[in-house]
């Protein structure tokens, strides 16, 4: 049984078309995934869907064999997946520890929440020597590693994240990748979007190509990333220049 399923869902905005025409995906837990696929081709919206922000047309989310039945975003949460997306939503005018707080809300015990920063902050130790600095006033790659920091708060079985390395100066993002990694060896299942899909697919252990709100190939993300047709509709020229940018 996998940890969580997408069966046949269809998915759209208000009287807009479905985006997501039928798209079924299985996350089996432990694994990592790399979503990568065309700008508008329902990326963003399929971690809408599995985090409750947009509920489904038809079809259904299912985890840990219980269907989510149009479950709203905290319930989402409060179940153990957290969805970090593409904005960074950090609360600018809280404090780096405020912010962390927060993430913790659904947890009473303080000495649990207290583990839990202690977990961060051994993760991103530029949070802890910035504990009381404002969320707002730090740099994009600061602001990211506080978000991922935050969602870490409500010690999540999945994590989804929507382009976590967008717009950030490549050492930045290679630290922000290197964390992910360290967030697998944790045991929590990554769900990432990339739109550096070398570099995503590099991290990930599989690979999904979306397309046109279907899933059009997945397997190995090493597979994925050496096979020809696939490199040359969807990698395009990142594999030409090396794949760094
Ligand atoms: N809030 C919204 N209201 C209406 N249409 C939307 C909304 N968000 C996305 N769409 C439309 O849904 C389609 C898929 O968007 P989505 O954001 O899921 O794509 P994506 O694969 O994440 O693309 P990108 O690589 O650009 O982030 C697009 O045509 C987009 O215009
Ligand atoms: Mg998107």
């Amino acid at each position: 049984m996998a940890l969580l399923e997408i069966r046949n869902v269809n998915a759209g905005y208000g009287k807009g078309p479905d985006i997501l025409k039928g798209l079924s995906l299985e996350v089996e837990a432990g694994t990592s995934y790399c979503i990568i696929g065309p700008n508008g081709a329902g990326k963003s919206t399929l971690l809408k869907v599995i985090s409750g922000l947009l509920p489904p047309r038809s079809g259904e989310v299912v985890f840990r064999d219980v269907p989510f039945n149009g479950a709203r975003p905290d319930q989402v949460l409060a179940s153990g997946i957290c969805f970090v997306p593409q904005d960074q939503a950090v609360f600018p005018e809280m404090s780096v520890k405020e912010n962390l707080t927060i993430g913790a809300y659904l947890e009473k015990d303080r000495s649990v929440i207290k583990e839990r920063m202690e977990r961060v902050f051994d993760l991103f130790p530029i949070l802890a020597e910035r504990a009381s600095q404002d969320g707002g006033t730090m740099s994009g790659g600061q602001q990211q590693m506080l978000a991922l920091g935050r969602a870490l708060m409500i010690d999540p079985a999945v994590m989804m994240l929507d382009e976590p390395s967008l717009g950030l100066a490549p050492q930045i993002a290679q630290q922000i990748f290197s964390t992910i990694r360290e967030l697998e060896a944790l045991g929590i299942t990554i769900v990432m979007v990339e739109q550096n899909a070398v570099r995503g697919l590099e991290l990930a252990d599989w690979g999904v190509v979306l397309d046109l709100g279907i899933v059009r190939f997945e397997g190995p993300a090493d597979t994925i990333l050496d096979d020809p047709r696939i490199r040359e509709l969807y990698l395009g020229k990142a594999v030409g220049s090396g794949g760094t940018t």
